[in-house]
């Protein structure tokens, strides 16, 4: 008999975590069956908010996994624990919705890819969720339409210092947080090859880290990571969750026919803007500022009132509701997200090498030879 409720098992309900659960409860076509949340008392304050059964709570992620009315878990423990749990879901016949990042360990993220390819009737998801911001929709869009002409150089930045306040203290623990890619970094990989995808896949990776200067993470908190595209174009990211003021996701794009800034650290209307040869007759255009765009004789190219933009580090003002009500989706219509763990293994991948380069002072080609990749991971 056919189910009227996917039943979901969720793991860990911390500051992100919180706020999922919560888009969650507010759709109709899903049952919460299950919370594993170790600090009991946060878990059952959550549950109480958002007019859930204390009952909920479990103590051991078996009762999940063995749960047999749970179709889907929904990981947002913190990092490390995203493979392992993630594996043994998968192996257990569920779904899986898992944070940034995939995996901390290079063995669980191959682990992940035969299990998906093993398994094409479970959906899995990692949650880089940038991809459902709408100026990163429209800015994919207008790269695939041409209105750039060819992208030669593109840049976006992920500087934001990650909060480390409280018991959020494990991101300074590398065995915890793994890499700072990982950690926050990857959003805007995860920009810069979705953005890229309709005119060019990454090739190379060139990378260096420093060591923390503020905070005291482990792990390199600083990147500069330059991507190559197989039709010549650079990417270039500026990566550091160390520290900053406010949320830097600066994009940059070039092409032969026009280029595209945003700048997330100014007033809305002026964020964005761009020209093209094609649309704009090579003037720039501010297409968040309305009252421009109609002065300029332009306002049939100003973007709706609604469209949001990447310039918050605060979840609760992420793209939550779009991104779990994706995954749902994709579940009931039984359909691969692009986002899945292997449709999304290349973002992963430019994390991989990038460790790698930074570690061996080469660039490093992709796809990534798995093999050599597990040989360098097993020796680090
Ligand atoms: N996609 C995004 O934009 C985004 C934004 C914020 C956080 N995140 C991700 O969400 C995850 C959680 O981050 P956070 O900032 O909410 O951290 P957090 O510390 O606030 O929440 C983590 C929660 O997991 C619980 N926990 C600890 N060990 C656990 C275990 N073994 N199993 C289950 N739960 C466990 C903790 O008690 C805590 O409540 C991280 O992986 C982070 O990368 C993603």
């Amino acid at each position: 008999m056919k189910k009227d409720k996917i039943g979901i098992g969720f793991v860990g309900a911390g500051w992100m975590g919180s706020v999922q659960l919560k888009r969650l409860t507010e759709r109709n076509d899903i049952q919460i069956l299950a919370l594993l949340e170790p600090n009991k008392q946060r878990g059952a304050e959550v549950l109480k908010n958002l007019g859930l059964s204390e009952s909920l709570l479990v103590s051991e992620y078996d009762q999940i996994v063995n749960n047999p009315q749970i179709d889907a878990v929904w990981l947002v423990s913190p990092n490390s624990f995203h493979g392992p749990q993630s594996i043994a879901a998968m192996k257990a016949g569920k779904h899986v919705f898992s944070e940034k990042p995939c995996a901390t360990t290079f063995d669980d993220f191959l682990q992940q890819i035969e299990l998906e390819k093993a398994n094409p009737n479970l959906i899995t998801f990692v949650d880089y969720i940038l991809y459902f911001d709408s100026m990163e929709q429209h800015l994919r869009e207008m790269i695939a339409a041409r209105e750039f002409g060819d992208i030669t150089q593109i840049q976006i930045n992920y500087r934001h210092p990650v909060n480390i306040a409280g018991d959020k203290a494990w991101k300074l623990n590398k065995s915890i947080m793994g890499d700072a890619i990982g950690m926050g970094i990857n959003h805007s990989i995860s920009v810069m090859v979705y953005a890229m995808e309709s005119q060019a896949k990454p090739i190379s990776v060139f990378a260096k880290s420093l060591a923390a200067k503020v905070r005291g993470f482990e792990a390199d908190p600083i990147w500069n990571i330059m991507i190559g595209f197989d039709n010549g174009a650079t990417g270039f990211c500026f990566g550091n969750i160390d520290n900053g003021n406010g949320y830097d996701a600066y994009h940059n794009i070039y092409g032969t026919e026009g280029a595209f800034t945003f700048d997330s650290q100014i007033e809305h209307q002026w964020k964005v803007k761009y020209w093209s040869k094609k649309s704009t007759d090579s003037k720039w255009i501010w297409p968040l500022n309305k009252e421009k765009c109609r002065q300029d004789g332009l306002y049939k190219l100003a973007w709706p009132d609604d469209t949001t933009t990447p310039d918050s580090g605060n979840v609760v003002e992420h793209q939550t509701g779009a991104c779990v009500g994706h995954f749902i989706e994709c579940i009931k219509s039984a359909t691969m997200s692009p986002l899945s763990f292997m449709n999304s293994s290349v973002i992963a991948q430019i994390g991989w090498a990038a460790q790698m380069s930074a570690c061996l002072g080469s660039e490093i080609k992709l796809p990534l030879n798995f093999d050599v990749a597990r040989k360098f991971f097993e020796e680090k």
